[in-house]
């Protein structure tokens, strides 16, 4: 619930959020448990060793202990590598969405935040998701760095300009839920607030159903994709009977050949790249002809064209 009073700990939402909690709690008392280990031997020691003590031995012992050394090198060793091991494995599982999570563009500016859902219904500060469903932000910033967080997910990842970034979440309640920009991002920064909602699989389906009719990113990229032209050079058959540029089926999520002989992964960011600058990566056995599209088509719309183009390939999973 939003604004419910003081709590120690945000809200649990997701089984995300209870293992991050697990792992903070681990870190907590292992450092705990050393700080009054210490603390307490210093107290100890000058209490025992005090000048006034004439009870207590205090020759210099010249001994070489091996066993305390190897003992002080492997026990915090050991500690720390459980550590690592334990954070990387949450850490990959919080950025890598399971198959079938459901795609939602985000696009940031100072100072909102856009939604586009699959259906093509959109919303600002507010996002609604179904409880019990994995879901995938796919997010980029029209201007600055800004930074989306829900404490109550224990999800958070920064929205950068130029660049795609992602994180999912799987709601395991249903409520309101605090999202915030974290990253200082100008004057209303403060302001770029808004909340999750998280609704029965149900409600969403009837609110996602209830919005006004809007087109589907995939299709409102295909119109893009005939009303901007492409399809005349990219779409065998319907330009010159020699293609003179590469073929868009099975392209994303594959590997591109390019004529410095080097290979890339057709990603989301790359398919970006080579709208705005095509130059930058010529994929081999293409001359460099195609215009740049920047300027023309702004974040949401190389989102849509991006939804499309994913939607010609038969392996949509690439990261
Ligand atoms: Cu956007 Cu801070």
């Amino acid at each position: 619930m939003v604004n419910d009073g003081f709590r120690l700990f945000p809200e649990q939402a997701t089984a995300h959020a209870a293992q991050v909690d697990a792992l903070y709690l681990f870190l907590t008392l292992v450092s705990t448990f050393f700080t009054v280990l210490i603390a307490g031997l210093i107290v100890y020691f000058a209490i025992k060793y005090r000048r006034g003590n004439r009870k207590v031995d205090r020759t210099l012992s010249h001994g070489h202990g091996m066993a305390m050394e190897i003992s002080w090198i492997v026990i915090p060793g050991l500690i720390c590598l459980i550590i690592f091991g334990w954070s990387a494995s949450l850490y990959f599982s919080a950025f890598r969405a399971p198959a079938g999570a459901i795609s939602i563009q985000v696009v940031a500016k100072q100072w909102m935040w856009k939604f586009q859902h699959p259906n093509g219904g959109r919303e600002i500060n507010t996002l609604h998701v179904p409880m019990g469903q994995a879901v995938e932000l796919t997010m980029i910033s029209e201007d600055v760095i800004h930074s989306l967080f829900v404490p109550a997910f224990r999800v958070k990842h920064d929205v950068l300009p130029g660049s795609y970034s992602r994180l999912w979440f799987n709601a395991n309640k249903t409520g309101e839920f605090h999202l915030f920009c974290t990253e200082y991002c100008g004057t209303d920064h403060s302001r770029m607030i808004g909340k999750v909602v998280v609704m029965q699989p149900a409600e969403y389906e009837a609110w996602l159903s209830g919005g006004k009719v809007n087109e589907s990113p995939a299709v409102a990229g295909k119109r893009l994709f005939e009303e901007l032209r492409c399809a005349t050079c990219h779409t065998p058959g319907q330009g010159q009977p020699v293609l003179t540029c590469p073929p868009l089926t099975n392209v994303y999520g594959h590997e591109v050949q390019l004529t410095t002989g080097s290979k890339v992964m057709a990603d989301e960011d790359y398919l970006r790249e080579s709208i705005l600058r095509p130059r930058a990566k010529v994929v081999a056995g293409f001359q460099p002809l195609m215009p740049t599209y920047e300027g023309q088509v702004d974040e949401e719309q190389l989102m849509q064209l991006l939804v499309y183009i994913k939607s010609l390939s038969t392996n949509p999973s690439a990261q």
